[in-house]
């Protein structure tokens, strides 16, 4: 097996590594993104550990393809049950609240996966280091995969994938830091999926022209699956029906979402897929799989390109 080259700084090889200023393999897996003040801040699980907590390492980039890193946002920590060696966490998602703290949630777990708890962390400056606060099963549901979203009028939202429910868009409070009620669920996929539970998760949302997008992955842990998305003129709904995302049996051309991020730039807003290409065997070498995504009109599909730049000023792809 050769692992996954990487690609040059500066360019994006959809199935090929980044690399930092240092030449490191960056740990941007189960990504989340934000842009502040014209720069992109990555929040990733570090796989050093495999499975395991490695820490959540923190990268800024002017591009979305230049990355610098900033070492742990949030390390691990032998004096806090929930951050220490052996336990898992996974899916770190970043939102500044209207107070302009920043809000890590988590998704925080045993190494059985039974916990299914979300936890939070907080800091002054995107890269931190955060402040661990706690974690819970929101209302008392359980909470596995999860994504964030905040909405034009500063609502904050979290999505979260309960098995024995189906996936919620849950209302957080106004500094972010506890989950109010449940807005919308998804009830579980139809039947037609041959492995796994069935449901969604790894959730993501955006908005487009004042629509709602709503992205998850089947359940069917490191494999790959066809992602699907909905869409609704409300965080609460009614969801429309699930459609494929990128060419069905491409698995979602071998990835599950991670996030998708809006860049509204000059000349036009795109819309960029991030995604993981996970390798159960070599966690830590997972290669991204993060293409351009068409979003127009209730419908959104993935781009196929080898390779490819963003200008974060134009907002333009090429
Ligand atoms: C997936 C999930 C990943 C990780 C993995 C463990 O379903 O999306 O984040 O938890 O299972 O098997």
């Amino acid at each position: 097996m050769t692992l996954p080259s990487h690609a040059p700084r500066g360019v994006i090889e959809p199935g090929r590594l980044f690399v930092d200023q240092h030449g490191a393999v960056a740990q941007l897996h189960g990504v989340g993104i934000q842009r502040y003040d014209g720069v992109f801040w990555a929040w990733g699980e570090d796989k050093t550990h495999g499975g395991t907590f490695g820490g959540v390492a923190c990268y800024s980039s002017p591009d979305l393809a230049t990355w610098t890193s900033h070492g742990h946002a949030l390390a691990v920590d032998e004096t806090i049950p929930d951050l220490a060696p052996g336990r898992v966490v996974e899916r770190p998602k970043v939102l500044r609240n209207p107070a302009g703290t920043y809000v890590m949630l988590l998704h925080v777990e045993s190494a059985d996966y039974s916990l299914a708890r979300v936890g939070w962390a907080v800091a002054d400056r995107p890269q931190g280091p955060y402040t661990y606060v706690r974690s819970e099963r929101p209302l008392g549901n359980l909470s596995r995969d999860i994504g964030v979203f905040d909405d034009d009028d500063g609502t904050g939202y979290l999505l979260s994938e309960d098995r024995d429910h189906g996936l919620h868009v849950y209302r957080l409070s106004p500094d972010y830091l506890a989950v109010e009620e449940i807005v919308s669920t998804t009830l579980t996929r139809p039947g037609d999926h041959p492995v796994g539970p069935h449901g969604y998760e790894s959730p993501t949302m955006i908005k487009a022209d004042g629509l709602y997008y709503l992205f998850g992955s089947d359940l069917t842990g490191w494999s790959t699956n066809d992602n699907q998305y909905a869409t609704a003129t409300s965080p609460s709904g009614p969801w429309s029906q699930w459609r494929d995302v990128a060419p069905p049996g491409s698995a979602t051309y071998d990835s599950q979402v991670s996030v998708v991020v809006p860049v509204r730039g000059s000349e036009t807003t795109s819309y960029v897929y991030a995604g993981d290409r996970w390798d159960s065997r070599d966690l830590y070498h997972s290669a991204p799989v993060w293409l351009p995504m068409q979003v127009q009109d209730g419908r959104a599909e993935l781009v196929w390109r080898d390779r490819w730049t963003l200008d974060p000023v134009t907002g333009e792809i090429a």
